[in-house]
């Protein structure tokens, strides 16, 4: 039975009367939980003896024009997923028990967190920062788990785990994908039918880059234009960016070297925002 906490004070009993032995993981989300998220369960399971989910619609990372109000809130069904995945123990909170009124601590990361999407969602990083070391300082895991599909999101929070010697490991789940390559995510439930038709392009435009480094192609702007090229006959889809990275200072490059790097695009499909992305040289 997965055990479902509400409040800090069931959360913090729950935490206390585990064996102190037992290695505990922690899986936040947002819910609307897909198989990509319950990969993340899955991989916490081979790691830890004990493993909590976190879901909680985090207000402080949306912005003011963002998709809060209408985000998907499916919770029986995440129950349900959750409880057939074998997790110990949902957080489910409330905004108000999660963020005092008066509320005026944040965690801002201010380098990995700059470019990409924290440069087109003002505040979003500093949202997410600050929850998930709450979720942290909540739950005291030894791991938690996040997916590469996320890139920025996994580098703004090593990089805090790390400057701020916060005792948890995080480990990457890799990206899980529906069968024509689309990136799960709980916002492809926004796509019309047309949209998502076309949606697995934005993958095939990182598979058409992947294909020109295997053959050799080594500068960046040379395998964006390829990349960009296979989005630009698809009036459908707005590529907010679609850049060649350094994997984990996401530092723009000029050419690709020994460590590879990350793709990584971001996209709307009429008012739907959708981001994927892709090691080279892993
Ligand atoms: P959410 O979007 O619900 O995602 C929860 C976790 O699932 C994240 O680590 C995300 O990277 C991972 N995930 C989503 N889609 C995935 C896919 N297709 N394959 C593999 N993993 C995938 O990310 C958040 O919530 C929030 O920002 C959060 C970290 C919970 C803080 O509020």
């Amino acid at each position: 039975m997965t055990k479902i906490l509400r409040t800090i004070s069931e959360l913090r009993a729950w935490r206390n009367a585990l064996p102190a032995g037992a290695r505990l993981g922690l899986v936040p989300t947002m819910g609307a939980l897909h198989e990509g998220h319950i990969s993340l369960m899955d991989l916490a399971h081979t790691h830890c003896d004990t493993v909590i989910a976190s879901i909680f619609v985090n207000p402080l990372q949306f912005g003011p024009t963002e998709d809060l109000a209408r985000y998907p809130r499916p919770i029986e069904r995440d129950i349900a997923l959750l409880e057939a995945s074998g997790v110990d123990a949902l957080f489910l909170p409330e905004p108000a028990e999660v963020y005092p009124a008066d509320n005026s601590t944040y965690v801002i990361e201010e380098a990995v967190s700059l470019p990409l999407c924290g440069a087109l969602r003002p505040g979003h990083f500093r949202g997410v920062a600050t929850v998930v070391l709450k979720l942290f300082n909540l739950t005291q895991p030894h791991f938690a788990f996040f997916g590469q599909k996320d890139a920025q999101q996994c580098a703004v929070i090593e990089r805090m785990v790390r400057d701020l010697n916060v005792p948890v490991e995080i480990v990457r789940g890799a990206i899980v994908r529906e069968e024509d390559g689309l990136a799960m995510s709980s916002r492809n439930v926004y796509l019309e039918p047309a949209q998502r038709a076309i949606a697995p392009l934005l993958y095939q435009s990182l598979l058409a880059a992947s294909e020109a480094y295997d053959a050799g192609e080594r500068g960046a702007g040379k395998l964006e234009a390829i990349g960009r090229s296979i989005l630009a006959r698809e009036p459908g889809i707005a590529v907010q960016y679609w850049e060649v990275r350094d994997r984990s200072s996401l530092a723009p490059l000029e050419t690709v070297g020994a460590n590879g790097c990350l793709l990584a695009l971001a996209a709307y499909l009429g008012n739907t925002r959708l981001i994927d992305n892709f090691i080279l040289g892993a």
